[in-house]
């Protein structure tokens, strides 16, 4: 029985050793607890102005969609948008959105959004999620999926409700009330 027991201990630390060079055996997967977290936060999108949070890297030479709105088909921003605890630019920051979006939609003006959520305050200071989802912007209440996080975020999944709280369609600026639902490590 003994005997047994030590060479099921050796096999097991053989097994956790790469053998092949750069790859381990594959094994089945146990996950931790996961945890649940509720975020609450706004996002300011400025794209008007002298010191505006997202600015243009890209537009086509030509395209026939929304061409005469801030956000024609096929632009392309960066963006690195402050996160605040309340609607008001003036209110705490507590982190910043850093991406990219662009206008993808031909009929209805949508965007996809490439997003970095990073908290710089309280817990989750230097944990961020991250969003890769369309977002339909017309619609004033939508969702954005959660793909992945860092640090505290690590393995995060999950979506988070937007509702637009302001919107300027000649500007393109916006403020988003986001309500975001993590599962993570
Ligand atoms: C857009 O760029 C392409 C490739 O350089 C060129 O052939 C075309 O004439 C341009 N269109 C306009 C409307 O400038
Ligand atoms: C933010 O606060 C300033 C000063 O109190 C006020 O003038 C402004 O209208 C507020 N903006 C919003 C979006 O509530
Ligand atoms: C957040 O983390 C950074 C890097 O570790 C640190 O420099 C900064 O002081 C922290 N800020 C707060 C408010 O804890
Ligand atoms: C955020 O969403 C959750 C459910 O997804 C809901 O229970 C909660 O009331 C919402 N909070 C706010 C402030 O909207």
């Amino acid at each position: 029985m003994e005997g047994r027991l030590v060479l099921a201990l050796i096999l097991a630390v053989c097994t956790a050793i790469p053998c092949h060079g750069y790859y381990s055996e594959s094994k089945p997967y146990v996950p931790p607890a996961e945890k649940v977290t509720q975020l609450y936060f706004f996002l300011h999108d400025t794209v008007s102005g002298k010191d505006p949070s997202a600015v243009l890297v890209a537009h086509p030479n030509f395209t026939t969609a929304f061409n005469n709105t801030p956000l024609p088909f096929g632009s392309v921003f960066a963006t690195d948008d402050p996160l605040t605890v309340g609607p008001n630019l003036t209110s705490e920051v507590i982190g910043n959105a850093q991406g990219l979006w662009a206008s993808t939609g031909q009929d209805v003006m949508s965007l996809v959004v490439y997003w970095d959520f990073g908290f710089t305050q309280g817990k989750f200071n230097g944990s961020s999620f991250s969003v890769f989802s369309r977002e339909p912007v017309t619609q004033l209440e939508h969702e954005l999926a959660v793909v992945g996080g860092r640090g505290e975020f690590r393995m995060a999944k999950g979506f988070a409700k937007i509702k637009t709280y302001f919107a300027d369609l000649t500007t393109g600026d916006g403020i988003l009330e986001c309500n975001v639902t993590l599962v993570h490590y």
